[in-house]
Order: structure tokens, then C-alpha cells, then sequence
């Protein structure tokens, strides 16, 4: 059988992102400093807090991989001030209305997934490839994913080169000018400067391979038993 991701796997990921995220507030906050407004690490850092409290408290169970999406895509949108919440969430409310979204998803189930996503999120936010936005991290990973699925990899293969490409998608973004968001009115003074939504956008499909590309069998495994485990 196909390799599957699992419902507890992506409530790691989304628990792994969120560690990932407040390791590197400050990265993104002196990224968005150089050609935004200082906010994008600490917008996410809440965001992201809000989404882990979520998935560790006992009230909030969700049943299945589409449930979950929902409940992170409308806590960004909630929690998140400024473009990146409600574009972030519109990724994960998107995603959550592709086909497949039970307890598992093979990476057909995936890559559609992330290909909803990202459709969403360029219908509402209207970036294009090397705007220089999130969509240069994003759009890449998609299409890699889409090129392994065609080829019958492995999911964890399809991750890890989504996670290489949405590698260089983001290093891409230090050699273009903005033409979406605030960092658009530096026009070509924007060049030589890594976007921070597209470096938020990396850690996502960096957390994804870690851990949606690994066959689990320890699970179910809970929030607190993650965020435990990676503090040994
Ligand atoms: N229209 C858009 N489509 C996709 N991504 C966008 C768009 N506008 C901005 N972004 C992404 O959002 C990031 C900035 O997010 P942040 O959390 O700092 O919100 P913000 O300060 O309100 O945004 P901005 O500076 O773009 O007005 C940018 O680095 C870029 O990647
Ligand atoms: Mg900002």
C-alpha cells in the first residue's frame, strides 16, 4: 500500500511548524524590518502559539484531517493581524476542501491538498510567481510535488524535494523586487532582501518533510508527548 500521512501526523507537523516558527521570530521579524514593518515574526509567532494551544487542549478533538485545517486556517485568520494570517489561513481553509480529507491521505490525497491551498491563496492575495511573496516558497513545492506524483515516488521523496524547492523559491526572493504587499513600495530597493512570508512559507514544507514524510509507528501521538519529546 501507498504511503499514507496520518490525521496525528499532521497535528505534529502543525505543533513541529509552530516550534519552528517561534525558533525564528527573529529572523523574520529583522526580515520584515528590512522591507516591511517589523511585524511578520511576531504575527506568526501568535498565530502559530494560538493554533498549538488549539491542538493541545482536549476540547478542541478534531476527527479528521479536514477538521483539522479548518480549525488552524480559521485561528491564523482569527489570531493573525496584517496580509500573512488570512492568506496563511486561506491556504489551510482551502486545502481543507480538497477530496481525501479523512484520517489519512496518500500523496495523491496531498498534493492535491497543497495545490487547493495554494489556489486559494492566489485568488485572494492575486500573487503570481516572483512577486516575491509567500507564493515563490509555496507554488515551487506544489509543482515539485506534482512532478514526484507523476513519476510514482515515494510521499517522503515528494517531500523532500517540495522542501527543496520551496528552498530555492525562498533564496530566489533576495533577487527580485516586491510587486505584492508593503514591501512593493521599495520597488527596486527591495532587491537583495529574502522575503519573510516566503521564509515563514519554507518552514512549513521543511516541518512537512520531517514529518509527514516519515512512517510513524508510534502513534497516536499527542501534542504534549511532541512538544515534550523535543524539549528532551
Ligand atoms: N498579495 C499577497 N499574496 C501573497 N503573499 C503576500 C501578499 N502580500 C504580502 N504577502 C506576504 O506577506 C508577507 C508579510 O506578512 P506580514 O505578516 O508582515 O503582514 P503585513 O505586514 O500586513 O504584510 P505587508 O507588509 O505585505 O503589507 C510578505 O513577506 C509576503 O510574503
Ligand atoms: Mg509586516
Amino acid at each position: 500500500m501507498a504511503q499514507e500521512a496520518t490525521l496525528p501526523q499532521f497535528q505534529r507537523w502543525m505543533i513541529l511548524y509552530a516550534q519552528r516558527i517561534i525558533e525564528h521570530e527573529d529572523q523574520l521579524t529583522e526580515l520584515d524590518a528590512a522591507i516591511g514593518d517589523a511585524d511578520h515574526g511576531a504575527n506568526m509567532r501568535r498565530g502559530m502559539e494560538k493554533v498549538r494551544e488549539r491542538l493541545d487542549s482536549p476540547d478542541n478533538h478534531c476527527e479528521d484531517i479536514r477538521t483539522l485545517l479548518r480549525a488552524v486556517a480559521m485561528t491564523l485568520i482569527s489570531a493573525v493581524g496584517g496580509a500573512a494570517g488570512p492568506l496563511y489561513g486561506t491556504f489551510f481553509l482551502r486545502a481543507a476542501t480538497a477530496p481525501n480529507g479523512g484520517t489519512s491521505v496518500d500523496l495523491a490525497g496531498l498534493t492535491r491538498m497543497f495545490r487547493f491551498g495554494l489556489d486559494g491563496l492566489q485568488q485572494r492575495g492575486k500573487a503570481h510567481l516572483h512577486d516575491k511573496t509567500m507564493v515563490d516558497a509555496i507554488q515551487p513545492a506544489v509543482e515539485a510535488m506534482e512532478a514526484a506524483r507523476a513519476t510514482n515516488q515515494s510521499l517522503a521523496v515528494a517531500l523532500a524535494s517540495a522542501r527543496q524547492a520551496a528552498r530555492e523559491g525562498m533564496k530566489y526572493t533576495i533577487k527580485i523586487p516586491a510587486n505584492k504587499g508593503r514591501a512593493s513600495y521599495l520597488g527596486p530597493r527591495s532587491i537583495g532582501h529574502q522575503d519573510p512570508g516566503a521564509t515563514s512559507a519554507y518552514y512549513l514544507f521543511e516541518t512537512a518533510a520531517e514529518v509527514l514524510g516519515v512512517t510513524n509507528s508510534r502513534e497516536p501521538e499527542t501534542a504534549q508527548s511532541v512538544k515534550s519529546s523535543s524539549q528532551s
